[in-house]
């Protein structure tokens, strides 16, 4: 072993051990969508370290950073990480759990942001970036508004290509996801309100039972899905809650339904939604109910262009070898709200394998939830690595 690799090793040491203590502090302070002010405080403190300038508050408690590079000022590489956590309470028992009670890092967030500041301090050392790099701290993804709210902010002024990612307790560490298409959904959410007419339980008929009117609705939505939609495109319409009726012997006059509606696919979607009303209409017509039905938006879903899907492959190999770059095994139906900046820019999503070997563990948003800490470098090798490639290629358009 050279005296060069030999350093490159200990520089790769001190990296590792720095990236676990930043995510298990960020682990110990979860906070929730844009109440993030100690996460930011601790990222602020990070890039300080590095030298590398940010603006902080950019839709309320993000921070924008800017590495510089050879090309053209105006044509950068984002790299996104998000920062929120979620309304559960910790129950992994580790030394690191949250000390904010009901309050955890329950979907690796805390991975996410400390993978793209292992990411700046790579970039930093590089004094011949092929491109200027930016780094994204986005507030609130699980409430489906932080991208949204960066970009309206003016995050994305100057980026051509963005680049983003997940820990996936689905795949082993070591493996990463790049695939081209869809691998997030859409989540719209819909409500559903009918208006019978209540009554005495013995006599329907001087009644319109509201129960029954919304039971064959449920029904028949089902429809949707199983009839309606290429069972090539996955799509889920799930009724979460069904609520009517107040007393056994009373005929419900009104009855309220609430669910989601996941697609992966702009075109379903929109097909989905349509026979939503459709059926709605024509069962209020059926059973002389009223019912009205209002969708609110959630957030798209994320399609990788195949173009951007390969820069990340390409990235990918580097990291973990050509082997372990993979395809998704299974649609993903969960949603993300990357793909608002997907629609104003090109960029892909991947996930990070981060299963421990011989241990199954508990799924993203368990009170349980883990990942295993060898991503964390894994992660922040692919953002230097995807930021270089794209930036070379971006240059060269
Ligand atoms: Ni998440």
């Amino acid at each position: 072993m050279n005296g060069l690799s030999a350093k490159a090793k200990e520089e790769d040491r001190q990296l590792h051990e720095r990236l676990i203590s930043i995510r298990r502090d960020l682990h110990q302070h979860p906070e929730l969508a844009f109440q993030e002010t100690r996460t930011a405080k601790r990222i602020c403190r990070e890039l300080d370290r590095l030298g590398i300038p940010y603006q902080s508050g950019v839709a309320e408690t993000g921070i924008v950073a800017d590495i510089p590079g050879r090309g053209d000022d105006s044509k950068k590489i984002a790299l996104r990480a998000d920062i929120d956590a979620l309304p559960i309470h910790e129950e992994t028992e580790l030394p690191f759990s949250s000390q904010n009670d009901g309050v955890m890092h329950a979907c690796g967030h805390d991975g996410h942001t400390t993978m793209v500041l292992g990411a700046a301090e790579l970039l930093a050392r590089d004094d011949d970036l092929p491109a200027p790099v930016r780094l994204l701290f986005q507030p609130a993804e699980e409430r489906g508004a932080g991208a949204k709210a960066m970009i309206a902010a003016g995050a994305l002024e100057n980026v051509s290509m963005i680049f983003g990612g997940h820990v996936d307790r689905h795949y082993p560490t070591g493996t990463i996801v790049t695939h081209a298409g869809a691998v997030n959904a859409s989540t719209d959410m819909f409500r559903i309100e009918i208006r019978g007419k209540g009554g005495h339980a013995a006599r329907p008929h001087e009644s319109i039972d509201s129960v029954v009117v919304g039971s064959l609705l449920v029904m028949a939505l089902q429809t949707i899905v199983s009839r309606e939609v290429n069972p090539a495109h996955p799509s889920v319409i799930t009724v979460g809650r069904f609520d009517a009726g107040t007393a056994s012997n009373v005929i419900a006059g009104r009855a309220e339904l609430e669910g989601t509606i996941r697609t992966q696919e702009n075109s379903v979607r929109d097909h989905v939604i349509a026979s939503l009303r459709r059926i709605c209409e024509s069962v209020g017509l059926l059973h002389n109910a009223e019912i009205s039905m209002s969708v609110r938006e959630g957030v798209p879903p994320v399609i990788n262009p195949p173009a951007m899907a390969d820069i990340a492959r390409r990235a990918a190999s580097n990291v973990v070898g050509p082997d372990y770059a993979v395809p998704l095994h299974t649609a993903n139906m969960g949603g993300e709200d990357f793909s608002y900046y997907l629609e104003s820019i090109r960029g892909c999503y991947v996930r990070f394998g981060a299963r421990e070997e011989g241990r199954e563990g508990y799924p993203a948003h368990s009170s349980q939830f883990d990942f295993d800490e060898n991503v964390l470098p894994i992660g922040a090798n692919y953002f230097y690595r995807v930021a270089r490639i794209a930036g070379a290629i971006l240059q060269e358009e």
